[in-house]
């Protein structure tokens, strides 16, 4: 037996479609498109290729799309005047600073300054301290991707045992936040964890966000679990090619699980959709129309 393979890529696609139907109702009744203003800061290759792709997103979505590209000499007071400026823009839904950014910029600042209803990142300590508190808050995309899978995969999450690997703000933490409010039971594991094969192989349900390629072992899988790889690593091999890897052994796992998702084509376009999700929900919300249905 080997798991099923859940396609990021068709979910994605899928609830792309439907966001792009409810953005142009959106225009039609506001008179205007839902807009995502994103800031790139520097010339980090990783961040510019993943800034591209949700600048591609938003114009096929039928969003528009408002980027600013800053050079990484830019100054923390440069840098929160931008915000303050798309904070003021009526046109502007949603808000994205791509991290990391440069060491002279203060980006827990730069985050609180941020109004929190553009917040579509779902960073600011506002939104932050709503998830933890259960109440209705903006949900980094990455970590509600996984759960919209997941809960795509197995209906109810409740009383399932989950193990997180990973506890960073924009992954680990919220997915964690997720989960409790789901009713399942939740673990925290990270790089300090004790014996983590074992805390892994009583999971029902595995997050694996730690970053570090093919760490979890197909042996650490409990059979029939539903595995979630966020991770997405460039490992060259030894004929010299560059692969793209998840944080899980998918060779070993996928003998062993229930369902797993693949690295490309699992969490990661999951990621963009649920920033465009984010967006339309708040263009509704500003423009004072009720929630859209179905997100
Ligand atoms: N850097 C890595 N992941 C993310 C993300 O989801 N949002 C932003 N803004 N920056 C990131």
């Amino acid at each position: 037996m080997t798991a099923r393979r859940i396609d990021g890529k068709a979910a994605a696609a899928e609830l792309r479609e439907r966001v792009a139907r409810s953005a142009a109702e959106f225009e039609r009744r506001a008179g205007r498109p839902p807009g995502l203003a994103t800031v790139l800061v520097g010339e980090d290759p990783a961040s510019a290729v993943y800034v591209r792709m949700k600048g591609k997103a938003t114009a096929e979505a039928g969003m528009a799309g408002f980027a600013h590209h800053l050079p990484d000499t830019v100054s923390q007071a440069e840098l929160l005047e931008l915000v303050e400026e798309l904070n003021r823009d009526e046109r502007v839904d949603g808000i994205l600073v791509q991290l990391p950014l440069p060491a002279q910029v203060d980006s827990a600042r730069v985050i609180a300054a941020l109004d929190p209803a553009k917040d579509v990142d779902g960073f600011h300590p506002i939104n932050v301290g709503r998830l933890a508190a259960g109440l209705d808050a903006l949900v980094p995309c990455t970590p509600l991707g996984c759960l919209y899978l997941l809960k795509a995969e197995l209906g109810s999450l409740a009383g399932l045992d989950s193990v997180v690997i990973g506890r960073s703000n924009i992954v680990g933490k919220p997915m964690a936040a997720l989960l409790v409010a789901e009713s399942a039971t939740v673990t925290i594991a990270h790089s300090k964890s004790r014996d983590l094969p074992e805390i892994v192989r009583r999971a029902d349900v595995v997050i694996a966000a730690v970053g570090r390629p093919e760490m979890v072992r197909g042996e650490w899988i409990k059979p029939g679990a539903t595995v979630i790889d966020v991770g997405i690593n460039r490992i060259s091999s030894a004929d010299g090619k560059v692969r793209l890897v998840g944080d899980v052994a998918f060779d070993e796992a996928v003998q062993v699980a229930g369902a797993i998702t693949p690295v490309p084509g699992g969490v990661g376009p999951m990621t963009i959709a649920m920033l465009l999700r984010n967006t339309l929900v708040t263009a509704h919300r500003r423009a004072g129309l009720p929630e859209p249905e179905g997100f």
